[in-house]
């Protein structure tokens, strides 16, 4: 794909940090833009400021903590449009903490959200792409869905559950016309980044020196770039790209890091 010029792209978590950024870009780019998130004011001030030559198809809030709202964001979905080309499956949160510190409730409502919404989503719109024969899955996972993150043993679960989702709805689905792609990105500079930490563990990303967060904008440009390449696992940014060789070639690298990190 070479642009994304009158493409139909649903982007769940649309008015965080990185969605706003991706609809930012894809906008830029031409896109047609369908976006929910939990709120409808930051939904509605998004809109004002997309400018480019895509359009906005239309906005709606929705929860993605749960199996009936993932199936109300798909009605609502295809009452603005039948045919999605691309679904940006990027809503997600994040906790941290020694696991058995973080309650049970939290560590169930993250699978719920960073996990289980992205297959439900995905199981509602497939049938439809295999029946066009087309269209293109974009999970959000992270970095720390291929490395083990110190202390956010659910965070990591969910997303390295996404990546293995990913891999084999990629094998499942590519004889259909369809492109699956994960995406690995490291600590970014997002609302995320403030999420609730339980009990006294340390936490790796607020041990960070400020110069290894990466910014929202060249994350996206690169994810952007490898969506359109049909990439099938994208590591935006340094730092993921390093992580993701150390742990292929060198794992005792990554050991040491994490005990530096953890
Ligand atoms: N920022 C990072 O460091 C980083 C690194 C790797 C991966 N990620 C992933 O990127 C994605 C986007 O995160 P972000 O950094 O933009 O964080 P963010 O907190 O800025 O945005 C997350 C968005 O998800 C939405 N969301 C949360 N719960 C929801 C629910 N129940 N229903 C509907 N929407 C809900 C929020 O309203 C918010 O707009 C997440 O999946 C996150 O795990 C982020």
């Amino acid at each position: 794909m070479n642009s994304f010029s009158k493409k139909v792209i649903l982007v769940t978590g649309a008015t965080g940090g990185l969605g706003k950024e991706f609809c930012r870009q894809f906008i830029a780019d031409g896109a047609h833009l369908i976006l929910t998130d939990l709120q409808k004011e930051p939904l509605e001030s998004l809109v004002k400021e997309l400018k480019g030559s895509g359009k906005v198809l239309g906005t709606f809030t929705g929860d993605v903590s749960n199996a009936e709202g993932a199936k109300a964001i798909y009605e609502s979905t295809i009452a603005i449009s039948k045919n999605i080309d691309v679904l940006v499956n990027n809503a997600g949160i994040a906790n941290a903490g020694e696991f058995a510190e973080i309650p049970l409730d939290k560590v169930e409502l993250l699978m719920q959200i960073n996990l289980l919404s992205p297959m439900r989503l995905c199981h509602h719109f497939l049938p439809d792409m295999k029946k066009r024969g087309t269209g293109h899955i974009v999970n959000i996972s992270s970095v720390a869905g291929l490395v083990p993150m110190p202390g956010g043993a659910p965070y990591s679960a969910s997303k390295f559950g996404l990546k293995g989702f990913s891999d084999v709805l990629r094998t499942d689905y590519e004889p259909h016309g369809i492109k699956v792609s994960s995406v690995h990105p490291f600590f970014t500079k997002t609302a995320i980044l403030d999420s609730a930490r339980y009990g006294s563990a340390k936490i790796a990303s607020a041990e960070l020196p400020d110069f290894l967060v990466e910014d929202p904008e060249s994350v996206i440009a690169e994810t952007i770039r490898g969506i359109k390449k049909g990439e099938k696992v994208i590591c935006p940014g340094m730092v993921a790209k390093s992580l993701d060789v150390s742990r292929r070639f060198f794992p005792e690298l990554l050991n040491l890091m994490n005990k530096y990190l953890g």
